[in-house]
């Protein structure tokens, strides 16, 4: 008989725990607190696992506020059930950035990725003219910036992945869009005083999409899975969100960087296989390791916030059984195998 997989309330609540780490950050932090960006994949996530640490530290009229499009609705009403004050506003209109409310602390996860490739001139206003609009709204406003490792060139994959201090790449149009979101955000960090920090993450990680549903999903159905990319780095979604608000704390002007992503490089092989092990058919592999890939070194965010708390075995178990179980997907593949840089 099959379990039965976990819905969606369920999936944020799992990913929405707050972590020690995260619960003494928002004791810490003096203000209010606001997600941009907040529709996405991960802002419900952040936005909530906010609202129940400021519970926990016992400071439940400490407001947070999530702003996004709500091209989703769904998004919305997902929000308020949680504690979240929804804020409708196009961050790319400057009358509404305008209205926006000055808050002391705020995440940034508004971007463009997909669709990058048919539209660049769009991904290009997504993701360099709002950070523009909303830096100099919100100068006064501790910001965690969400970046990618996509900024850098592809390393070695025999070696430890970039670090923090590898000059960056521009590695086709949506990861030159990046290095430009973190060139604005730093700009106006220099220009006035703005303490900020460069999130900059390596493939988050939950039980409806992520690299590992996308290597499961083929497994699971006898399609190939293209191991040319050879390593990747990747972290449960509930860690980075934990990470995202422990950075509040570790602002800077100029801006803070840091690599974030779980400790171990991972092979797509050895991945695929672990799949292919729990669901009794070896997986069909394609292509095979390039010397270097995009992945990268988190020793420096280990150091400060300890080892992260789901390992790799852990999130592979919990993603095999959702997809065995049928459990809902987001059908939002993360294209892992792109070495081109077009999305
Ligand atoms: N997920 C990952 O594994 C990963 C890895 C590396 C880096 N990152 C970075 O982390 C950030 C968050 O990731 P994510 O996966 O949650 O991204 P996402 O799913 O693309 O979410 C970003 C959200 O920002 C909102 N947004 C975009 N333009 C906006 C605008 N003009 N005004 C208001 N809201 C706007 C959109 O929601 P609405 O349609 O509701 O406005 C969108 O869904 C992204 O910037 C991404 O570059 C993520």
């Amino acid at each position: 008989m099959k379990n039965q997989p976990l819905n969606d309330q369920e999936i944020e609540l799992l990913l929405s725990a707050p972590t020690s780490g995260a619960i003494e950050a928002v004791r810490a932090l003096e203000g209010d607190f606001m997600v941009l960006g907040v529709g996405g994949k991960m802002g419900t996530s952040v936005a909530a696992m906010l609202r129940r640490a400021l519970d926990a530290a016992g400071k439940k009229s400490t407001r947070v506020l999530g702003v996004s499009r709500f091209s989703r609705p769904e998004a919305k009403t997902a929000l308020t059930e949680l504690g979240v004050e929804p804020i409708s506003c196009d961050l790319a209109d400057p009358e509404q950035v305008a209205r926006l409310p000055q808050v002391a602390n705020v995440e940034y996860l508004a971007g463009q990725k997909f669709g990058t490739d048919s539209a660049p001139d769009e991904t290009w206003i997504q993701n360099t003219v709002v950070p523009s609009l909303v830096a100099r709204k919100l100068r006064a406003s501790r910001i965690v910036v969400f970046s990618t490792g996509c900024v850098y060139p592809f390393t070695p994959i025999d070696g430890p992945g970039a670090h923090e201090t590898t000059p960056v790449a521009f590695l086709g149009e949506y990861a030159s869009t990046c290095v430009g979101r973190e060139r604005v955000f730093t700009h106006y960090s220099r220009k006035h005083g703005t303490k900020q920090l460069m999130f900059r993450l390596n493939y988050s990680v939950e039980l409806r999409y992520g690299v590992l549903v996308d290597i499961g999903q083929r497994v699971l159905a006898g399609a190939p899975v293209d191991i040319t990319m050879g390593v990747f780095n990747l972290i449960w979604q509930g860690d980075a969100c934990a990470r995202a608000i422990q950075c509040l704390q570790h602002v800077e002007s100029p801006p803070k960087i840091l690599n974030v992503t779980g400790a171990e490089k991972i092979t797509l092989r050895e991945t695929a296989e672990r799949f292919g092990k729990i669901f009794g058919r070896a997986p069909v592999l394609t292509g095979s390791p390039a010397d270097a890939a995009w992945h990268s070194d988190a020793s420096e965010s280990i150091r400060l916030f300890g080892p992260t708390t789901k390992s790799l075995d852990e999130m592979i178990v919990m993603v095999a059984e959702h997809l065995r179980a049928g459990g809902r997907l987001l059908g939002k593949p993360t294209h892992f195998e792109t070495r081109d840089g077009k999305y």
